[in-house]
């Protein structure tokens, strides 16, 4: 079968032939229908995240997937369910995270990520799974399944930040997500149309016309470009914000948070950056975090849970903003397009298979 893979020493994806794998006692197999591409997977690419599987010199890639299922193989699915899997698995047998159902809580070398880290991805014609780590989705999310597992990393995201403000009365009225790729923007619009927030912003850096620029304008949010405001000005020029989501990977903001956070406010870090060394003013920010009471909670991976929630979520996001959110599905022979990184892609998915019910 045909997968799309990274070779050791390159950076761009190839399509390979690989056997159609064969599911093991309480795998089913799964023929894959989509699978999204996000700013992971070209951090993968370059060389900047993740890990080949041991002894391999290639990834295939791919970790935003949805599938039909194939062959339930004894599972507690029926041939035709449509899934979306979720990413990590234990490297050596179990452990006490994936016991616990708390595989996204795991430290470096208590997982694996599918397509990421250590382990061969989605992006291929079928893919086994166990079937703990399959989510069964409403058919009518067949073709958008590939969105659920990036809204899963939002919302345990949010239930993380949300918990941490969860011991005195906290109403959060203003939010601001920085970053306008695909995760900013999939985020921006639950902020708007899942939760109560009565203000939100997004932070980019890009002129007018951009089509990031319409869609969060679109969904009734304000665009903020930090080359005018930097995020450590956000409170001076707008408003201190009850809920920061960073999601540009860009080091500084991490810190710059917490200047542009309201009193009382959560920021929850999303972004994976690579090594950068800079200077920052650490009595003035650790004294903002203690007299106003500001929490930052960093956040990765996600559960079964929320990945139930994303299915969930999904059907309550507009379909104007879905339309102006996905860019471009491509089949295999347009994989020039399906990981391009410039400024007219938002968000793209590879097309392994087509969807017709049963
Ligand atoms: P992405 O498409 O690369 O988006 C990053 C966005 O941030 C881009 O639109 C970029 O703008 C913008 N940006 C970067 N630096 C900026 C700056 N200084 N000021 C304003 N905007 C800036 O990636 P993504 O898929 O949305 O993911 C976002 C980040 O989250 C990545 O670092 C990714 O690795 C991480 N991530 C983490 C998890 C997790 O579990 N923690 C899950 C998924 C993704 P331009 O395009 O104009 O350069
Ligand atoms: C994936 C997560 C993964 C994280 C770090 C994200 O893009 O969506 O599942 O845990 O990257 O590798
Ligand atoms: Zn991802």
């Amino acid at each position: 079968m045909d997968a799309i893979a990274v070779r050791r020493d390159e950076q761009r994806p190839s399509v390979i032939d690989v056997p159609i794998p064969e599911a093991d006692a309480g795998e089913a197999l799964v023929r894959t229908l989509r699978v999204g591409v996000d700013g992971t997977d070209q951090e993968v690419l370059r060389g900047g995240h993740g890990e080949f599987p041991e002894g391999e010199d290639h990834l295939i890639l791919g970790h935003e997937a949805v599938g039909v299922v194939e062959d339930p193989n004894g599972t507690r699915f029926e041939e035709g369910d449509v899934v979306v899997p979720t990413v990590r698995r234990p490297p050596n047998g179990t452990n006490a995270y994936f016991e616990r159902g708390e595989a996204h809580m795991a430290p470096d070398g208590e997982y694996h990520e599918r397509g990421i880290v250590g382990a061969h991805g989605f992006m291929a014609e079928y893919f086994t799974s166990p079937e703990e780590f399959l989510v069964e989705i409403p058919r009518e999310q067949a073709a958008l399944g590939f969105l659920i597992e990036p809204i899963s990393i939002t919302e345990k995201a949010l239930e993380h930040a949300y918990a941490s403000r969860s011991a005195f009365e906290w109403t959060p009225e203003s939010a601001m997500v920085l970053g306008n790729g695909s995760l900013g923007l999939l985020t921006l619009a639950m902020l708007e149309h899942v939760h109560p927030y009565e203000r939100t912003y997004c932070l980019g850096r890009r002129d007018r016309p951009d089509p990031t620029i319409d869609a969060i304008e679109a969904l009734g949010s304000t665009y903020v470009d930090s080359r005018e405001t930097p995020v450590n000005e956000v409170h001076e020029v707008h408003e201190g914000m009850d809920l920061i989501y960073e999601a540009t990977g860009y080091a500084r903001h991490a810190f710059e948070t917490i200047e542009a956070l309201a009193p009382n406010g959560v920021g929850a870090l999303l972004g994976v950056p690579e090594p950068w060394e800079f200077e920052i003013d650490g009595g003035t920010l650790h004294e903002e975090f203690v007299l106003h009471n500001k929490a930052l909670v960093g956040s990765v991976n996600s559960g079964v849970d929320h990945f139930r929630a994303a299915s969930d979520t999904l059907a309550q996001l507009p379909e104007e903003f879905l339309d102006s959110l996905v860019t471009g599905v491509h089949t295999l022979d347009d994989l020039e397009s399906a990981f391009a990184d410039d400024d007219t892609t938002i968000k793209t998915a590879v097309e392994l298979s087509a969807y017709e019910e049963r």
